[in-house]
């Protein structure tokens, strides 16, 4: 597999009136085509700030993203955010909503915009609601809609910050394993945002463990297990088990700094 995304000792510090805020320090990956790559750490460690660089909506102080051996400039249909809560149009209806990102494309015509769109509500399962309003939708069935409105602009990396971050267990279960399907199916390369250590085992290809800010990886996790995978089995289980614990040293830390920034004592 050749290597599609390369993050090049990426640094970012925001300036605010408390002074710099590191988010990122110094990150290099080399992401394969296909990947599915899912990233952890503690809040407020730089994986919003890494995923928004790779898109393209935020500027690194230094180091640079290499696209197909290109250096990107900006924002680019190669690259699609799905974010938390979808961003999905309230006036439009699902289709719509699916279709809108196409209608910049002048090479295809209205019908290959709505047979594309309808195609890719079917791989979420969606296509009996075409029609629908976005309030008229569970919290799942709209995160599905955004997946479906970021696939049809066929990708080459998917960027997914805690896409289920607000969805019940079970539904977030059950879009975990529509998520793995289509990725078994299209294979796009995918970077994924993720606080559940069990859902980044269950997908990744990769997990990689970020430090508390400014972000460094603290520890990539190959997981050499087939998919799809089993929470039985007991690699899975092992494994969730030595992320959580390398996670949970700095989650610690971030509680203890935190606490010290706002100069209150530590909690009895
Ligand atoms: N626009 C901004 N201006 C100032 N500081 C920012 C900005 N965006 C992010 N930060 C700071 O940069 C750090 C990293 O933020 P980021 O949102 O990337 O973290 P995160 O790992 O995604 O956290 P979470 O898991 O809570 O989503 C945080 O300390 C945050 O306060
Ligand atoms: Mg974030």
């Amino acid at each position: 597999m050749s290597i599609e995304l390369q993050i090049q000792n990426l640094s970012k510090t925001f300036i605010t009136r408390q002074g710099g805020v590191g988010a990122l320090d110094r990150i290099s990956l080399d992401v394969v085509e296909g990947e599915f790559l899912c990233l952890v750490g503690p809040s407020g460690c730089g994986k919003s700030t890494l995923l928004n660089i790779v898109a393209g909506l935020e500027d690194a102080d230094q180091g640079q993203i290499i696209l197909d051996g290109k250096p990107i400039h900006g924002p680019g249909a190669d690259r699609v955010v799905v974010f938390q809560e979808g961003g999905l149009f309230p006036w439009l209806t699902v289709i719509e909503n699916v279709e809108f990102g196409l209608k910049e494309r002048e090479d295809l015509s209205r019908q290959r915009r709505r047979d594309m769109a309808e195609s890719f509500l079917k791989l979420v399962h969606l296509d009996k609601f075409e029609h629908a309003y976005i309030h008229e939708l569970s919290g799942g069935m709209r995160q599905r809609v955004a997946i479906a409105r970021a696939l049809v602009l066929e990708p080459r990396i998917l960027l997914m910050d805690e896409p289920f971050a607000s969805l019940d267990t079970q539904t977030r279960d059950l879009l975990v394993e529509e998520l793995r399907g289509i990725h078994d199916k299209l294979k796009n390369t995918i970077l994924f945002v993720t606080h559940h250590v069990r859902e980044s085992v269950y997908l990744g290809d990769r997990v990689v463990l970020f430090t508390y800010r400014p972000g460094r990886i603290k520890q990539t996790f190959s997981v050499d297990i087939p998919k799809p995978r089993d929470s039985d089995d007991p690699r899975v289980g092992k494994l969730i088990r030595e992320v959580v614990d390398a996670l949970h040293g700095e989650v610690e830390k971030a509680l203890r700094e935190e606490l010290h920034e706002q100069g209150a004592e530590s909690p009895r």
